[in-house]
C-alpha cells in the first residue's frame, strides 16, 4: 500500500499512515519489555485507550504488568478514501500485539458516553471477568451527546478577559497572533459537561450497582493545572473548570468506593504533544519552549515516560504516587520546577515569528505529532 502524505490542518493531522502507527505501538512495547516487569492489577478498563495518556496506560500495564486489559475508544475506521484515524491503527495493532504476547485484550470503537455502550462493555464484564480491579478514564473529546440526544460541545475560553497570544501553525509553519475570547455562561457549563467528571462517575456507579468492582477497585483519571504562564488561558479558563470537577468527582468517587477499600483519583500530568493537546490556544508555543528547556535538562518525557514512573515506578512499583494537599497524584513536578519555568519564561520573553525554531524545540514537536500519526519525521 502506498504511503499517504500527512494531511496538517493548523495544528491537526487528519489522516495516519497505518504501517506507521503499527511500528510505533510496537516501539512503545518493546521500552515496556525492556523496563522490567511489575505486579499490576489483572483487570483493566480502559476508557480512551487508542492513543495519548490511555494507550500508554494500556502497553504499560498489559505488557509491563501483565493486565488483561478491555479498552474503549472511538475512531474513524479507514474506508475507501480515507486512512481512518492514527487511534483506530494504533488499536488494532495494540490487540495483534497482546493477541501475540499471549495476553488478554478487549478492544471496543464505541462512543464511552452513551448508555448503551455502557451497557454492553458492563455485560461483557459479568460474563467474561466477573469483576475489574482499577478502571482508567483518558477520554479527551470536543463533543459530548446527552442521554437526551443533545449535542454538547466543548469550548476553550477564558472564564475572566479575552486573551491574545502567540499561537502556532504547523501546516504554514509559522507563528500566528491567537485570541481567545471569554465562554458564555452555557459554554463554560457545556465544556464542563464534556471534559469534566461526570461521564467518569456514571462509569464507576454503573459498575458499582452491578457488583462488578473487585474489593480495592481504583480509578484514575488524567488532567493538568500548569505553571502560573498558563493559568489565564488553562487553568483559569473553561478546561480548567472542567478540570476541577473532574477533581470534584474523585473526591465523591473516593467516598462512594470506601467500603470496598477502593480508590479514586485525579492524576495531574505534565503537558505533552497528542492530539488533544495541541488544539488547544496558546499550547503548542509554551509546549515547544517547554520541551528545549526539558530536553537541556535531561527532564524530557512523553506519554510512556509519564505511565512507566506512574504505573511501573509508583503505584505498583517499589515507589509510591506523590500527592499533594488536594489529593491528586502529581507528575508534574518536572515541569513545575522554578528553575524550568524561569528558562521557559526567559525564551518566551524573547520569541518572535522569525526566532521561533531556534528558541523552541520546534522541528522535535512536530516531528512527534507525525510520529504519533504514523509518518515518519519531517526536518520542521
Ligand atoms: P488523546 O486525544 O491522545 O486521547 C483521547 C482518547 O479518547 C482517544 O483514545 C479517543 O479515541 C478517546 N475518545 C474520545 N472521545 C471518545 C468517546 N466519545 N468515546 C470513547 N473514546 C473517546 O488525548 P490525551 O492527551 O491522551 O488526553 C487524555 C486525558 O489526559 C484528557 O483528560 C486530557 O485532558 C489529559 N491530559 C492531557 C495532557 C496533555 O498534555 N496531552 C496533559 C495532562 C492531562
Ligand atoms: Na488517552
Amino acid at each position: 500500500m502506498l504511503v499517504p502524505e500527512p494531511e496538517i490542518v493548523g495544528c491537526v493531522v487528519r489522516n495516519a499512515n497505518p504501517a506507521g502507527c503499527q511500528a510505533r505501538v510496537a516501539q512503545q512495547i518493546a521500552a515496556v519489555r525492556q523496563r522490567g516487569t511489575f505486579a499490576a492489577p489483572r483487570r483493566v478498563l480502559i476508557l480512551g485507550s487508542s492513543s495519548g495518556f490511555g494507550l500508554a496506560a494500556r502497553i504499560q500495564l498489559a505488557f509491563g504488568g501483565g493486565a488483561a486489559t478491555f479498552g474503549v475508544a472511538y475512531e474513524r475506521a479507514p474506508d475507501a478514501e480515507l486512512t481512518g484515524s492514527a487511534g483506530w491503527h494504533n488499536q488494532q495493532a495494540f490487540d495483534h500485539f497482546a493477541e501475540s504476547a499471549g495476553l488478554q485484550a478487549q478492544s471496543r470503537f464505541a462512543d464511552a458516553f452513551l448508555p448503551q455502550t455502557r451497557q454492553a462493555v458492563l455485560a461483557w464484564i459479568r460474563e467474561q471477568w466477573g469483576q475489574v480491579d482499577l478502571l482508567v478514564y483518558s477520554l479527551a473529546s470536543g463533543v459530548r451527546v446527552l442521554d437526551d440526544g443533545r449535542r454538547c460541545r466543548a469550548v476553550i475560553k477564558s472564564l475572566h478577559n479575552p486573551l491574545e497570544g502567540w499561537g502556532l501553525d504547523l501546516a504554514a509553519e509559522q507563528l500566528i497572533r491567537q485570541q481567545v475570547m471569554v465562554a458564555a455562561e452555557q459554554e463554560h457549563r457545556d465544556t464542563v459537561t464534556v471534559m469534566g467528571g461526570e461521564p467518569w462517575q456514571q462509569w464507576v456507579l454503573a459498575l458499582q450497582q452491578a457488583g462488578l468492582l473487585a474489593p480495592g477497585f481504583h480509578t484514575l483519571a488524567f488532567s493538568y493545572e500548569g505553571p502560573a504562564l498558563t493559568h489565564p488561558w488553562y487553568r483559569d479558563g473553561t478546561l480548567g473548570a472542567a478540570k476541577r470537577h473532574l477533581q470534584q468527582t474523585a473526591d465523591a468517587l473516593r467516598m462512594a468506593l470506601r467500603p470496598l477499600q477502593g480508590d479514586a483519583r485525579v492524576v495531574m500530568c505534565k503537558a505533552l504533544v497528542t492530539r488533544a493537546s495541541l488544539v488547544i490556544p496558546f499550547l503548542p508555543v509554551y509546549l515547544m519552549l517547554l520541551m528545549a528547556v526539558m530536553k537541556d535538562k535531561g527532564l524530557h518525557e512523553e506519554c510512556p515516560q509519564q505511565m512507566a514512573r506512574l504505573f511501573a515506578d509508583q503505584l505498583y512499583g517499589p515507589g509510591a504516587p506523590r500527592c499533594d494537599a488536594l489529593g491528586r497524584w502529581r507528575l508534574d513536578e518536572f515541569e513545575l520546577r522554578p528553575d524550568v519555568q524561569h528558562a521557559v519564561l526567559a525564551r518566551l520573553s524573547e520569541l518572535t515569528a522569525d526566532n521561533f525554531r531556534q528558541l523552541g524545540d520546534y522541528a522535535a514537536m512536530r516531528s512527534e505529532l507525525l510520529h504519533q500519526h504514523g509518518f515518519m519525521p519531517i526536518a520542521g
